[in-house]
């Protein structure tokens, strides 16, 4: 790595182009190992910034370059094309260049690349310079017109379909737009096809297309992505806007998919849903993930950001609105809890390590290394505060402002802010601080009862973060509501604002003292401190009246006993399961909030509390406590267990949110019968099993008890020739295997004849399970971080961007004790000290050791 490919580039540094983009005319000439890709662009000059004609160009065979029609003075470098500006004249240019690519080669899967025979395209962030040389940056938007030229029957490109003949095709998107939205497919696919007509009557051609073979499992997607439309009219005003909407099917794939205008192209796993080889959390975020990629049409594509730092501008909004879709299509309370899970489970990890950064980040090397949590689910986050301080009303006047007044540009988050400022007269300096102070602020709350009034003291603290010591007070918006004594609620939820280091709020003419219930629906992303007995806790988890701090309630019972079991061998209190007791067999409760509460907290998140509590953690006796927990809770629970089991079951598989409330409480009841019955139950349920959601939680719950040899056997026979299921056959023998035998089971799975390093959905079938069995990862010998590391070394020579994203699993090492910190860290300075590294693994490295 040469040192200028390792020098960040910076927020603060940001200018113009020298030239606009008008119009680009690409042809390609597609063959495996020699695509010859020809380009016709006008560029304009930009008086604010006159210059030299910049493009950046990567793994470019450069065969001809003309402006004007013209030969012209130009330098090629590893990065770029530039023509000096004196080589330009006068007013606007027509550039014109031929250059030859092979997408064959092309494992990275950046740029084109070939995935089963397949042509297609990932451009975002700046993949588009692996196809032609281009300036290469969101700032710059053109309207393009695509020829393809190929024997495959199916040829498809940005906006509508223009023309076609044997052998090519050519496509025009009358939307000007940045380099990063372009892509092409070309393969021998079928389409599943359905038509939707928008609010205003234009007629819209939907298609999703899959290897032949798939046709069946796209019913599912098209439902999700009509639902997406009408919700984007409905709520947000905004219709499609071209004639046709394709999605395509890709087996080979990076990240979930991509919001390519007009051509959306999907992580096969993203979209490919049927009731047997798919699981209701599969469908769930298939649904999410189509609404998502639908949804960027406006924020993303038609206002687009304009540089990478701005990245949250369209991400973290995204999130949020397909957050809001995913809620109304389903139930909000248990969106908002998982959504919750998520956030500490990435987020929080994320912001209280070394790789933390703002939602709007100052600099970096490699963008790719940018598709964080922080950007996407904090910067959700932050819009969903920013609503509550305005209020629904406001929020949607700011999002029709922000739509009027930048549609068709590429802009900034002082612009998304200020439109919210226009539209309340609110100064919204502080709160812009949520975008530019990472780490994950820590509210403390005590409270005192005087004659009828009760107050609530609060105070805030950020802890320091990479390159950011000195915090400033946020914004944080807290919900607050009252239970009396007879768990009636007497104050509705309010919003208090808080935006000092320490406030407080008096609550007056109250009868009785009552308890307060904080942080109703998560209303900030802080860490909460409040110490609260376990009565009281018990308490709100009976009464609450705000669903998701009735489950947060029970969350830090089972939180608290078990750090107390882990600290000092304190046995579960009664009072904990006794609650737990009475919210499962609570028939009045819905059962996959139920099932949410029957969850404990995971491995990863009770190393992180007993770190913030001082403490270093040890895996292993972390592994222990929550499996003794898993059984006291089922001893205690052993009577309603099979009845329970029974009730639980469903007819059909419809994959809705009834029918998948069921089935998560049902299977969550299977793995602690599993725990009593010998595996009986669990086998039955495996072998009578007709969906996956069945199939896949009785086999986790014969791998949680060691149990599950057989049924592994028997699943992969029924599945090997389906990949996306055999991504669970290999995910879950990782996930769920006991910590001593976690890396030797990885292990052997590469050894596997259908494990391949250059299928990303494999790869991180096996080492992303290696990395989230917290136990098994950090088990003391060492070997999982070794073969880990090892196997990353080795991705990131084919993938640099799938192997840096999966190194931040060593992003904890400072947590834990010393043994473990020098084995993790001696396996990031191998991995850092490898020939040839990629820039992305370079940048996480050095973060994570700096
Ligand atoms: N922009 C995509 C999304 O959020 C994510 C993505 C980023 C996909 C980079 C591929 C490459 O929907
Ligand atoms: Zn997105």
């Amino acid at each position: 790595m040469n040192d200028t490919a390792t020098q960040p580039i910076f927020l603060k540094d940001y200018q113009e182009p020298h030239h606009w983009v008008r119009d680009v005319h690409l042809t390609f000439l597609l063959a495996p190992t020699a695509t010859r890709v020809r380009s016709r662009i006008t560029f304009v000059p930009n008086p604010q910034n006159p210059g030299d004609l910049e493009l950046n160009g990567e793994d470019l065979r450069l065969l001809s370059v003309a402006v004007n029609g013209n030969d012209v003075p130009y330098e090629v470098t590893d990065t770029g094309l530039t023509i000096p500006a004196h080589a330009l004249g006068e007013g606007d240019i027509t550039f014109e260049a031929e250059v030859e690519i092979a997408p064959q080669e092309n494992t990275a899967l950046e740029g084109l690349y070939m995935s089963n025979g397949m042509y297609c395209t990932q451009c975002e962030a700046e993949g588009f310079r692996k196809i032609t040389y281009y300036p290469d940056r969101p700032d710059v938007m053109g309207v393009f017109t695509v020829r393809i030229e190929s024997d495959l029957p199916v040829l498809l490109s940005n906006g509508n379909p223009t023309q076609k003949g044997a052998g090519w095709a050519e496509w025009h998107d009358p939307w000007p737009k940045p380099a990063y939205l372009f892509a092409l497919v070309a393969g021998d696919l079928v389409n599943h096809a359905d038509t939707f007509t928008t609010k205003s009557g234009k007629a819209v051609d939907l298609n999703i297309w899959v290897r032949p073979g798939d046709e069946d499992k796209c019913a599912f997607g098209m439902e999700a992505l009509k639902k997406s439309m009408t919700w984007d009219e409905d709520v947000y005003g905004r219709e499609y806007d071209l004639d046709i909407f394709n999605i395509v099917a890709v087996d080979d794939f990076n990240m979930g998919a991509m919001e390519n205008k007009g051509l959306n192209i999907f992580n096969s796993s993203c979209v490919l849903a049927s009731p047997e080889t798919s699981t209701d959390a599969n469908f769930e975020r298939i649904e999410g993930i189509i609404a998502h990629e639908y949804f960027h049409n406006w924020t993303g594509n038609r206002i687009t950001c304009r540089d990478w730092f701005q990245l949250c501008l369209k991400e973290g909004l995204t999130v949020y609105r397909d957050q809001m879709f995913s809620g109304d299509m389903r139930s909000h309370p248990v969106k908002r809890i998982e959504e919750v899970l998520a956030l500490r489970a990435r987020q929080f990890r994320e912001d209280n390590g070394p790789l933390a950064h703002p939602v709007r980040p100052e600099s970096f090397v490699e963008i790719n290394n940018f598709y964080t949590a922080t950007v996407y689910e904090k910067g959700a986050e932050v819009i969903g505060m920013l609503r509550r301080v305005v209020g629904d009303e406001a929020y949607y006047k700011a999002l029709d402002l922000y739509f009027d007044r930048h549609d068709g540009e590429a802009a900034t988050i002082e612009d998304w802010l200020k439109v919210f400022e226009d539209t309340t007269g609110r100064d919204l300096a502080q709160f812009k601080q949520w975008y530019s102070q990472s780490g994950t602020p820590r509210l403390s709350v005590e409270e005192t009862w005087d004659d009828g009034a009760l107050t609530l003291f609060f105070s805030q603290e950020t802890p320091a973060t990479p390159s950011q010591t000195e915090k400033k007070p946020q914004v944080i918006p807290i919900t607050v509501g009252l239970i009396g004594p007879n768990g009636d609620e007497v104050v509705p939820t309010t919003v208090l604002e808080m935006t000092e280091a320490e406030q407080s709020f008096t609550f007056e003419n109250l009868g009785a003292r009552p308890v307060a219930s904080i942080l109703r629906d998560f209303s900030a992303p802080v860490i909460l401190n409040r110490h609260i007995d376990a009565p009281t806790r018990a308490f709100l988890l009976a009464h609450d009246t705000d669903p998701f701090q009735k489950w947060e309630m029970g969350r830090m019972l089972a939180r608290d006993t078990l750090v107390a079991m882990i600290v000092d061998g304190t046995p579960p209190a009664a009072t904990y399961l006794d609650a737990i007791r009475d919210v499962v067999v609570d028939d009045d409760l819905d059962p996959a909030f139920r099932a949410l509460v029957l969850g404990l907290p995971s491995e990863d998140d009770i190393a992180q509390k007993l770190v913030d509590e001082g403490h270093t953690p040890d895996p292993q006796a972390i592994h222990d406590n929550r499996n003794e927990l898993r059984r006291i809770r089922t001893d205690h629970l052993a009577d309603i267990l099979p009845a329970l089991f029974d009730s639980m079951k469903t007819g059909a598989f419809v994959p809705d949110a009834e029918g998948s409330g069921k089935r998560s409480l049902r299977l969550a009841v299977l793995s602690m019968l599993t725990l009593i019955d010998g595996g009986a139950a669990a086998r039955a349920a495996f072998a009578a099993a007709d969906n996956m959601t069945e199939q896949a939680g009785s086999l986790r719950s014969l791998l949680l008890a060691d149990m599950g040899q057989d049924a592994l056997v028997a699943f992969e026979k029924q599945w090997k020739h389906d990949r996306l299921v055999m991504d669970k056959w290999f995910g879950m023998q990782v996930a769920y295997a006991s910590p001593e035998k976690t890396a030797q089971i990885a292990q052997t799975l590469t050894q596997h004849p259908d494990f391949t390093m250059k299928n990303p959905n494999r790869f991180r079938a096996v080492f992303g399970a290696l990395a989230g069995n917290h136990a098994g990862f950090h088990h003391e010998s060492g070997a999982g971080y070794a073969l880990l590391a090892k196997h990353l070394i080795e991705l990131d020579k084919l993938n640099p961007q799938t192997a840096a994203r999966m190194a931040s699993a060593f992003e904890t090492w400072r947590r834990y004790d010393p043994t473990r910190q020098d084995k993790m860290r001696a396996e990031l300075a191998r991995i850092g000290a490898t020939k040839g590294l990629s820039r992305d693994m370079t940048e996480m490295v050095t973060r994570m050791l700096g």
